[in-house]
């Protein structure tokens, strides 16, 4: 017989939740006292800065140029940030257009002293145009 047959489901432990294996791993980063706001969390702004960076990376590989990041949709932080945790982007393709690209960020903390359980903590569609020397759209090479 199993544990779990066993076990009363109130006293069940679940399973950590994971991280998703549909997106890649573009960018890890811990935050620091710097980036904490009045209550001692990590300032929503610092981690919307870190998605627009991690965000860049696969419209970097197909773009192979300068790029601007022309919208994001949309933030909500469901889950505090906080110093210590490990933060983990993960990144996918959602659409290309004629001069764009858009990728679906998911951020997701361990915890201080209870790594390897991911907790969601925000997610957002990040838009990148290709531009050319004037800043203008440009075509997205095929
Ligand atoms: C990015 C920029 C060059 C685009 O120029 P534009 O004339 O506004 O662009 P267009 O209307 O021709 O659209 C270009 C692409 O962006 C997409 N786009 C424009 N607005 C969008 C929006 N609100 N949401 C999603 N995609 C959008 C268009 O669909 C188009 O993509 P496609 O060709 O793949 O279909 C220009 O808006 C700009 O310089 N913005 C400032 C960028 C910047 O400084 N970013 C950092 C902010 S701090």
């Amino acid at each position: 017989m199993s544990a779990n047959a066993s076990t009363p489901a109130a006293h069940r432990v679940a399973p950590p939740p994971a991280a998703p294996s549909d997106k890649e791993l573009v960018l890890k980063v811990i935050p620091m006292p710097a980036d904490t706001n009045g209550n001692g969390d990590i300032f929503g702004g610092w981690v919307m800065a870190q998605v627009d960076l991690a965000g860049s990376v696969i419209p970097a590989r197909v773009i192979r140029g300068r790029m601007a990041t022309v919208a994001v949709k949309e933030f909500v932080f469901k889950q505090p940030v906080r110093v210590g945790d490990i933060l983990s982007f993960y990144s996918s393709v959602t659409r290309i257009g004629r001069t764009s690209i858009t990728v679906d960020v998911e951020v997701f903390a361990e915890r201080f002293r209870s790594q390897g359980e991911f907790v969601k903590v925000t997610e957002a569609l990040v838009t990148y145009v290709a531009i050319d020397d004037d800043g203008k759209p440009k075509e997205i090479p095929r």
